[in-house]
């Protein structure tokens, strides 16, 4: 079974799901409890003190100690315990994993590597979640039963849009006349689809008439462990992109543990104005593609797997067949492989 990258940053959360009382989620097997400090940074530790277990998001705070519900040992949010309700003396091995969290576009990062090592400059950018100016972004989860490199490689390979999408994003046949690019831009990956000279897809309905020409590209930007940007773009043919329009989407995977995964989204229209019913057209778009027609069919190959990949064995031992257009998620698995390698050459 894979390792996880620990150099790396995760997606906990959206920054809105840390309100007053914080929020728990198993980010690598590791149940984590995310909160926010006085001065309203976000920290997060591991979610189980380490006297009886119980879970510290049940516990009560104590400015920005946590005190733990069973028998009140309060950890401060370097982990370490700085009360011992039975005695002056802080007993050793008291510390609880803590670990490094930035907010950055409205996500909560996690650092699963030494808290001092913590890179920020390997944060991807999603500056389009929050709100940008002239944008209304919407955003979702779904927890995926799988694998997250298996939902890697759905997103890095767009075809399936033809085949699993009819009823939502309806490819049309436009995947069949683009073209599929891969490349690498350092730890990077890009997989792009360019769709010239075809009608106005479901995306540019209302925008372009349906009569015109236009060129169409879906651009995925990947960074390890598997966060994703998507830039859904539409432009006149032949008039260039900057003659379109381009909607940003994240789509962000953290896995829970080997085989599970969380999944989040979101997406983006061209207009600042609440719009309920616009709103709730496309979050329900949204949830259709991704939980009805995607979830189903990532989840039942990989239960196709998993009994093998349990009993030790890998991707590559199943022999997966390779298309071409399947080449992205190949590279960022290779990608991925690299980088355990280095880490564990340290
Ligand atoms: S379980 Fe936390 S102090 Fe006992
Ligand atoms: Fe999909």
């Amino acid at each position: 079974m894979g390792e996880f990258l620990r150099n790396a940053w995760y997606m906990a959360g959206w920054a809105g799901e840390l309100g007053e009382n914080g929020f728990t989620r198993e980010i690598c097997g590791v149940p984590t409890f995310f909160y926010r400090l006085a001065d309203g940074s976000p920290a997060a530790m591991q979610d189980r003190c380490p006297h009886r277990f119980a879970p510290l998001s049940m516990g009560t705070r104590d400015g920005d100690l946590v005190v733990c519900p069973y028998h009140g040992l309060a950890f401060g949010p370097d982990g370490k315990c700085a009360r011992n309700p039975f005695a002056e003396r802080i007993p050793a091995g008291s510390s609880v994993p803590a670990f490094a969290v930035r907010e950055l576009d409205g996500i909560v990062w996690l650092w699963r590597g030494d808290r001092d090592t913590a890179d920020d400059s390997l944060i991807p950018a999603f500056p389009f979640v929050p709100d940008a100016p002239g944008w209304r972004t919407l955003t979702g989860y779904t927890l995926m039963e799988a694998n997250y490199e298996y939902g890697t490689d759905n997103l890095l390979d767009l075809s399936h849009i033809e085949f699993v999408h009819k009823g939502s994003f309806a490819g049309q046949g436009v995947i069949f006349a683009g073209q599929h690019s891969v490349r690498d831009e350092g730890d990077t990956l890009h997989s792009d689809w360019w769709m010239p000279d075809i009608p106005p897809p479901s995306v540019a309905a209302g925008i372009f008439p349906p009569d015109m020409r236009t060129d169409h590209w879906l651009d995925m930007r990947w960074n390890a462990p598997a966060s994703m940007r998507l830039n859904v773009g539409v432009c006149p043919h032949g008039a260039g992109r900057d003659a379109g329009f381009e909607v940003p989407q994240a789509h962000i995977l953290t896995p829970a543990n080997q085989h599970q995964t969380h999944y989040f989204w979101s997406t983006s229209r061209p207009s600042e104005a609440a719009n309920p019913e616009e709103d709730a057209f496309l979050l329900a778009l949204f949830r259709q593609a991704f939980d009805d027609e995607d979830k189903p069919v990532i989840e039942a190959a990989y239960r196709n797997v998993q009994a093998n990949l349990e009993r030790g064995g890998d991707f590559w031992a199943e022999k997966p067949l390779s298309l071409g257009i399947d080449q992205g998620g190949t590279r960022a698995r290779r990608k991925i492989e690299a980088m355990l390698k280095a880490e564990a050459n340290g």
